[in-house]
């Protein structure tokens, strides 16, 4: 069911408080990864941070692999107070009215985690976290995954390669751009749906993390991938404004304080998976990895960089350009 934006905000109002009845205060935190999955371990090491730094007024409850709720469910449930913190995709916040965060999805932005960290552990970081707020939403911190690769039955060197394939991507207008780019068939699909859709061939292919690429088992209907880099993905943890700012002031600087230093842990869990995973999915030969050469990379960039000035309207270029200052990133038309 779609909700509108009217009743959301009705709803909001009558928050209902997240008290249990001995006066514990439960916090239901509700994401799409699977229960192995580095967002997981991260999550429980926030519940273990969280419930000691708090001495146990608060309970966190994981609800992780959409057990509750999909991607689009799981934003209007905390908006709707029904959940209480959250850590979707930077790249699944356009539908809600929040396009800057699809800047994290322009192609090639980042060429690694140092330049990454310039933007989400600085300023700009800061700034797009609370633009979250006009949406009844309170940022709290980015959780790396990785960089993402490009897979399908059918090898995939060059961007020619993907010319009239279907692929899944998240719910991004410039993931959907940059799908568009290569000549491939941009279908936005919910995580939860998006290994049966591999499967039963209703997609050709898709990109992601080999984290996610593992975990979902995607490597097992997936014949070819090429390690692109080419997008970030990453999380934002998240709750309601309402709820975040009606807890006690030392209940939710206890909190901060756990979802801060689970960030690096975070980080470090999500490093270390994905190069796991790449290891991993290489072993069972299911899939076939390809490492572009320098003037294939060339060539992706080419195709994709263009998605920058494309795109610009919609996450502003202002936003772009302050990135491109803080990461050193120039096009290579530049
Ligand atoms: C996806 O939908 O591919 C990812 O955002 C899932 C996730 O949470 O890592």
């Amino acid at each position: 069911m779609r909700l509108g934006p009217a009743l959301i905000a009705f709803v909001c109002l009558l928050l209902p408080a997240a008290w249990a009845d001995d006066g514990t205060i439960v916090i239901k935190f509700s994401h799409v990864a699977a229960p192995q999955a580095h967002k997981s371990r991260a999550t429980e090491h926030f519940k273990h941070l969280a419930e000691a730094y708090t001495n146990g007024r608060v309970r966190i409850e994981l609800y992780p692999n959409s057990q509750l709720y999909k991607d689009k469910e799981e934003l209007e449930a905390l908006q709707l107070g029904a959940v209480q913190m959250l850590a979707p995709s930077v790249s699944k916040f356009g539908p809600l009215g929040i396009k800057a965060f699809e800047v994290f999805d322009l192609p090639y932005i980042f060429a690694g985690y140092d330049e990454l960290t310039k933007v989400t552990g600085g300023n700009i970081g800061r700034e797009l976290l609370e633009r979250l707020e006009t949406k009844g939403l309170v940022g709290l911190a980015f959780w790396n995954n990785g960089f993402k690769v490009l897979s399908a039955n059918s090898p995939l060197k060059s961007p020619d390669d993907v010319l009239g394939l279907k692929m899944r991507i998240q719910a991004s207008k410039v993931i959907e751009a940059q799908m568009w780019a290569l000549g491939g068939l941009p279908q936005v699909m919910a995580f939860s749906e998006a290994y049966q859709a591999l499967s039963s061939g209703v997609v050709d292919g898709t990109e992601n993390t080999p984290a996610n690429m593992y975990n979902q088992k995607m490597f097992e209907v997936q014949k070819h991938a090429t390690l692109t880099n080419h997008g970030y993905l990453g999380y934002a943890v998240i709750s309601n404004a309402k709820f975040w700012r009606g807890l006690p002031a030392d209940i939710r600087s206890a909190l901060e304080r756990a979802v801060a230093e689970t960030t690096p842990v975070a980080n470090r869990l999500a490093y270390e998976e994905n190069e796991a995973a790449l290891a991993e999915m290489k072993k069972t030969g299911r899939t076939v990895f390809h490492e572009p050469t320098p003037d294939e990379r060339a060539a992706w960039m080419a195709a994709l960089v263009p998605v920058h000035e494309e795109m610009s309207g919609r996450v502003g270029q202002d936003l772009i350009e302050r990135i491109y200052a803080a990461t050193g990133f120039k096009p290579p038309t530049q």
